[in-house]
């Protein structure tokens, strides 16, 4: 039966350029799955956008100098560019800054409201004296109370995907000055989760999702409390009469599903359309995320959802993916460890990376890109199983069998064995994609282009050319089936070698003029000419590979931003300095107050060491002091430097000296 099947891609952060990690993770898997959701006669309707506001938008512009509505502007343009690139299929890309997401999600709000599933409340923040303004969780970092990750995020963490209220994080620090952050009181509107847990659990109960999907969503859902939906910042959708507040990101970004299909609408001229999918219960609505915006789609959205006055879908299926790293490491373009899009599509095709990114889809575990493996997937399997039968079967026929297409006929129990074999593949192809197992399909599809060759070889056309010509026709009759199924089942990974192999077997109209089904049951014409047979795919050189590693290498080490100079380094201060007294701060658990010696001159220092020391067995310790750090005041004291010490989250440990006198020099 043809279904309505709504399909989103989580939306993309304007704030950098698109990379394998988001294309393996949340995007190909839900690309494959809308073309092939179209092959297959299904009503489609496949959108994603960039979510353009919040923190993390305003922190990457300020970095870069410019102001957030340029930066989101220039970030559109690339996204739009480089999906193209990898022959995506949306029927729309759509933007969180553009007004119809602003009416969508105050009208969410308003709703919520009216409906008491929001409320006002007095709530602390994390106050920066320093910047004398709240800060936004963003803003804000510090250690993970989940798993004591130490670069936790104000919202999430990036390690365990705990998600969490910044003023849970142990020892937050702005993330702009560093400095230590107070809790003062404003007022901020809640969404008061709590309300949805029995109605969340029933629904989650009968969701048939990976289990640690809905682990985690379970999880989050036992944890359900009022979360804060506003946030003090000047970018974002203004709360309606609230000075200077705007909705948190992850309120209104979800929402962007929704305004992303009104703009569809109106972009077709039929401005209700978005409602046959978003508001019709038997639409299938399927969303694709990376694992560190599960509790958001299993949990949060849903709830905002459920306190609707419209009887929006909820989501069906959440086949949530794993990370996907690059050569062992997370992509980062800050960090050069990262594929400049423009340098790769001049050597390689989209097919050739689709299909490695969907063979190597983080479908259970975290899994990676390495040049190795797309060389040898390309070389291997493309080339050498998928290509290498297509093109071999062609050039026979175009050698030997006057380039026309052979009479089906004749069928030996070999020849049926053959043609069984690859309707079961198929099938299985079908099924895989159906239950969003796309690893798996590429493993199909190169079961099906082996037994092909298999098939091949064991009937030896090559000998039959010589002996019987009438059955070395038969034979490539055969073959022929057997190309027009990999074309068949290869079309929504790589779409464009798949209609080219369709167009070289004689077809003049497009692969997905007609289903998948019609496609394979379709009879080849007997009689009519191939066309002439192009290679599919390029071989990888090793000396390409090389070269790719070494550009890597290389990059790695001109744009690494968290890398520093001699000179920066050498302002540093460093010095011995040796602690005459150590005393208690009586407010504080984690401060101690502390007078050293550096070379006769004496400092007051204050430090976060005293859950790990005690002070009277600091005195006469030689410790190193940053000498040179700006004064600051901290719980009445002036602080004038910084001990050093190592930490992992739970220990922590000085470095001592023990000879060299205080003031001495380190560097
Ligand atoms: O994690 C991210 O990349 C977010 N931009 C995903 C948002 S998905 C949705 F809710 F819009
Ligand atoms: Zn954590």
């Amino acid at each position: 039966m043809n279904e309505k099947i709504l399909i989103t891609s989580a939306l993309l952060y304007g704030n950098g350029p698109l990379h394998f990690g988001h294309m393996a993770g949340s995007y190909l898997p839900a690309e494959c799955y809308a073309r092939f959701m179209r092959f297959t006669g299904h009503e489609v309707l496949f959108l994603s956008g960039l979510d353009e506001y919040g923190a993390a938008i305003t922190l990457s512009a300020e970095k870069e100098k410019q102001s957030p509505q340029a930066h989101v502007d220039h970030y559109y343009k690339e996204a739009i560019k480089d999906f193209e690139r990898f022959d995506f299929s949306f029927d729309h890309f759509s933007r969180t800054t553009w007004p119809r997401h602003k009416e969508a999600v105050v009208e969410f709000f308003q709703d919520l409201a009216s409906q008491s599933y929001v409320e006002k409340v007095v709530t602390k923040q994390l106050y920066s004296e320093k910047d004398k303004k709240f800060l936004a969780d963003r803003y804000v970092q510090g250690i993970c109370p989940k798993c004591k990750y130490q670069e936790a995020r104000g919202d999430e963490c990036p390690k365990c995907g705990a998600s969490f209220e910044a003023n849970e994080l142990i020892e937050p620090k702005s993330k702009l000055t560093k400095s230590s952050l107070t809790l003062k009181e404003t007022e901020h509107f809640f969404l008061k989760l709590d309300l949805f847990k029995e109605q969340l659990k029933e629904w989650l109960s009968q969701k048939k999702w990976k289990p640690q999907v809905l682990n985690m969503a379970k999880q989050y859902v036992e944890d359900a409390r009022p979360r804060c939906i506003t946030r003090d910042l000047n970018w974002g959708i203004p709360v309606p009469n609230e000075e200077g507040k705007v909705f948190y990101v992850w309120f209104d970004a979800p929402i962007g599903y929704i305004s992303a299909a009104k703009d569809w609408a109106e972009k077709n001229n039929d401005p209700n359309a978005w409602e046959k999918f978003w508001l019709d219960p038997k639409t299938k609505y399927v969303q694709f995320v990376g694992k560190d915006n599960i509790p958001f789609h299993s949990v949060f959205f849903p709830a905002m959802v459920m306190g609707q006055k419209r009887a929006y879908k909820q989501v069906d299926e959440l086949p949530a993916n794993a990370f996907f790293h690059y050569e062992g490491k997370k992509f980062s373009k800050s960090e050069g460890w990262f594929i400049e899009l423009d340098d790769f599509f001049k050597s390689y095709s989209s097919d050739q990376i689709r299909y490695c990114l969907a063979a190597n889809a983080p479908e259970q575990d975290d899994s990676e890109f390495s040049w190795k493996d797309f060389q040898s997937r390309n070389n291997a399997e493309l080339v050498g199983k998928f290509g290498n039968f297509i093109n071999r079967t062609l050039v026979f026929i175009a050698q030997r069998a006057e380039g026309k297409i052979p009479e089906l006929k004749d069928s030996t129990v070999r020849d049926k064995k053959f043609l069984e074999d690859i309707q079961v593949l198929t099938d299985k192809i079908k099924e895989a994609h159906f239950s969003f197992h796309l690893r798996k399909s590429t493993q199909l599809i190169m079961e099906l282009a082996t037994c092909c060759n298999v098939y091949f070889d064991e009937l030896k056309p090559w000998q039959l050319a010589k002996e019987d010509v009438e059955r070395m026709k038969a034979v490539l009759a055969h073959c022929l089936v057997g190309i027009k199924a990999l074309s068949v089942a290869a079309y929504a990974i790589i779409p464009k070698a798949a209609n080219k192999i369709w167009n070289m077997i004689g077809f003049d109209d497009h692969l997905t003029s007609a289903s998948f089904d019609e496609r394979l049951k379709m009879p080849l014409n007997a009689g009519s000419p191939i066309n002439k047979p192009e290679i599919l795919f390029q071989k990888i050189e090793d000396k390409q590979v090389q070269k790719e590693l070494d550009k890597l290498k290389c990059s790695q080490s001109k744009d690494d931003d968290s890398m520093i100079d001699f000179d920066s380094f050498s302002k540093v201060d460093l010095r011995v300095a040796e602690v005459l007294q150590a005393e208690q701060l009586p407010k504080s658990q984690k401060l101690l107050r502390i007078e050293l010696d550096v070379g006769g001159e004496r400092r007051v220092v204050v430090s976060g060491i005293k859950e790990h020391y005690n002070p009277e067995d600091l005195l006469g310790k030689k410790v190193i002091l940053v000498a040179n750090l700006k004064p600051a005041k901290i719980m009445g004291i002036e602080s004038q430097g910084m001990i050093l010490a190592a930490s992992d989250g739970k220990m922590l440990e000085m470095p001592l000296i023990e000879n060299l006198p205080s003031g001495s020099r380190v560097s």
